[in-house]
């Protein structure tokens, strides 16, 4: 690739929350078959034709994905983010995303709003531009198209 077509090259930072390590064998009638391999190399494929270099990385603990966050201060200009069961409990992580003020879509396999009652509340929600729930591995997929055009839109 030439200098002049990274140019216009974006870059993702994704977020993998707790036990989305797991995926292919945890609860597959509800999150799948697909594994987090499968999942960031489907991303890493589709990001090329987005031109849109993803970055994936899965934490279980909350402050390690805080941490994360914070690395996309600077270095990218989108997250994609699966927060898991830290979604609906962690202001840790909504004050991350607060804070570093990088574009980020929440993305969620299983639709949270059908499952239990304490799926239904979102900490991330109100500092996403966007959530996507429900579409198992074409969440994440359909997340990074929507947050991708919307960077494209806003620069
Ligand atoms: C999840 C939904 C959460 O409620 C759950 O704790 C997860 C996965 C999803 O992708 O559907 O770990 O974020």
């Amino acid at each position: 690739m030439t200098i002049a077509e990274q140019v216009d090259w974006l870059s993702i930072l994704v977020v993998h929350g707790p036990n989305l390590n797991l995926l292919g064998q945890r609860e597959p009638g509800v999150y799948g078959l697909a594994t987090l391999d499968d999942i960031n190399r489907w991303l890493e494929s589709d990001g090329e034709k987005l031109q849109a270099k993803v970055s994936p990385v899965q934490s279980n603990h909350e402050g390690a994905l805080v941490d994360a966050i914070h690395t996309a201060l600077g270095q990218h200009q989108g997250i994609l983010i699966n927060p898991g069961a830290y979604t609906h409990t962690s202001v840790a992580i909504r004050d991350a995303i607060a804070a570093v003020k990088v574009p980020t879509v929440e993305v969620h396999l299983s639709n949270v709003y059908r499952r239990e009652e304490f799926r239904h509340h979102s900490y991330i929600a109100p500092v996403a531009i966007g959530q996507i729930s429900g579409f198992g591995s074409d969440s994440y997929r359909l997340g990074l198209q929507a947050l991708v055009n919307y960077l494209r839109q806003v620069s």
